[in-house]
Parts: structure tokens; C-alpha cells; sequence
């Protein structure tokens, strides 16, 4: 499994010299636009590969991945990427990807100290598992109630996208798009939907913005 960065150069040569072999105008296509379909909010998690698991090719998917694919309201990257991909490049679809057995939310349902930067991070979740606690803290197996805290997250993120200007402008300008949230098995490979939100979702009216 182990490879060396001289490894990855050598590979990504292979690579490219394989696809202009199949089709000598490969990259010609791909450098000169992309539309993609949809954007893909992802965990950073090096077994969660956005493109092989979901077999969509460069230029089908807008990628942004963080750990345990969190949507802050003051992440300027994060909202930044999802301004883009939904004025710019209007995709249809914004995915929330988490997975089960994620490190982060592991972490956060533990009292360890993970020090400065870790903390603030893991601390947005610690905040959803108080607003589910009864249910989560209910589940007797420690593995399940990972996996429903996992499940519960990737709600409370697709949330969060709706609670934007961003998305809550397109939703009523464009009637798009819609918003998925989606876990990932890392045991079988398979994607389970856990949430979903159409344009015309009504979230607590605290969140929603006047004269947009
Ligand atoms: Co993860």
C-alpha cells in the first residue's frame, strides 16, 4: 500500500499518458470548461473517495472536504466553494457526505483533550450531540451510537447549507438546488441517503432571511 512521492509522480504519468492513449483530445476537453452536476461536502478521510465511490469522472463533481464534512457558518473556504459552485457553475445537487467509523466524530464523543485548533473543530459536533443527546445516548452499543451521531451530523450539516443566504437565495431565484446528505459504509462500500431537502423545505422560520 505504501508508496513513495517518487511513486506518485511516476503513477500520475502512467495516468495521463493512458488517457491521451484512449482519447488524444482527453485533456484538451477537460481544460477548457466544467460543469459540473453537483458539489460534494465530504469527510477529508483518505478511504472516502469522492469520485471512485460515486464512479463520476474529473469535471462531474465540485469537491470540498473537511474533517467529518462539517458546514460552518464562518468557514470562509467552505462558503466560498459553495458560493461558487451554486451561483457560478449552478449545480443541481449539494451533497453532504459523511461516513461511518469517522475519526472526528469519534473523537468529539470523547473528553479528550485534542488540544488548540482540534477542539474548536471537534466542538460543532459535541454541540449536535447535545441537541440529539436522549436519542444518541440511548443506544447501549458504543459502535452504534457513533454511527447514529454519524448519521445525525450529516443532517444537521445539509441544515446548516439551508440556513445560508447562499442556498435560501438560489432556492427562490433558480428553484435549486437540492440537498442531500448521504453516509458512507467504509465495510461495504455503500452509500446510504439519510436526509434530503428540496427547494421548497421550509426550515425554522428563525433561520429564514426577508427580501433576499
Ligand atoms: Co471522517
Amino acid at each position: 500500500m505504501e508508496q513513495s512521492i517518487q511513486q506518485l509522480l511516476l503513477n500520475n504519468k502512467e495516468w495521463s499518458e493512458s488517457k491521451i492513449k484512449s482519447d488524444p483530445e482527453y485533456f484538451k476537453h477537460l481544460a477548457r470548461i466544467q460543469t459540473p452536476f453537483s458539489l460534494w461536502i465530504g469527510c477529508s478521510d483518505s478511504r472516502v473517495h469522492p469520485d471512485s465511490i460515486t464512479g463520476t469522472e474529473p469535471g462531474e463533481m465540485f469537491i470540498h472536504r473537511n474533517i467529518a464534512n462539517l458546514v460552518i457558518n464562518t468557514d470562509v473556504n467552505l462558503l466560498s466553494v459553495l458560493d461558487y459552485a451554486v451561483n457560478y457553475l449552478k449545480v443541481k445537487h449539494v451533497i453532504v457526505c459523511g461516513h461511518y467509523g469517522c475519526g472526528g466524530i469519534k473523537a468529539a464523543m470523547t473528553n479528550n483533550d485534542h488540544k488548540y485548533v482540534l477542539n474548536m473543530w471537534l466542538r460543532n459536533i459535541k454541540d449536535i450531540h447535545r441537541l440529539h443527546r436522549k436519542e444518541i445516548d440511548a443506544i447501549p452499543d458504543e459502535e452504534k451510537r457513533a454511527d447514529r451521531l454519524v448519521e445525525l451530523n450529516v443532517q444537521e450539516q445539509v441544515m446548516n447549507l439551508a440556513k445560508t443566504s447562499i442556498i435560501q437565495r438560489a432556492w427562490k431565484y433558480d428553484n435549486s438546488p437540492d440537498l442531500h446528505g448521504w453516509v458512507y459504509g467504509l465495510k461495504d462500500g455503500l452509500i446510504k441517503s439519510v436526509f434530503h431537502m428540496d427547494p421548497n423545505t421550509h426550515i425554522d422560520p428563525i433561520y429564514e432571511f426577508e427580501g433576499l
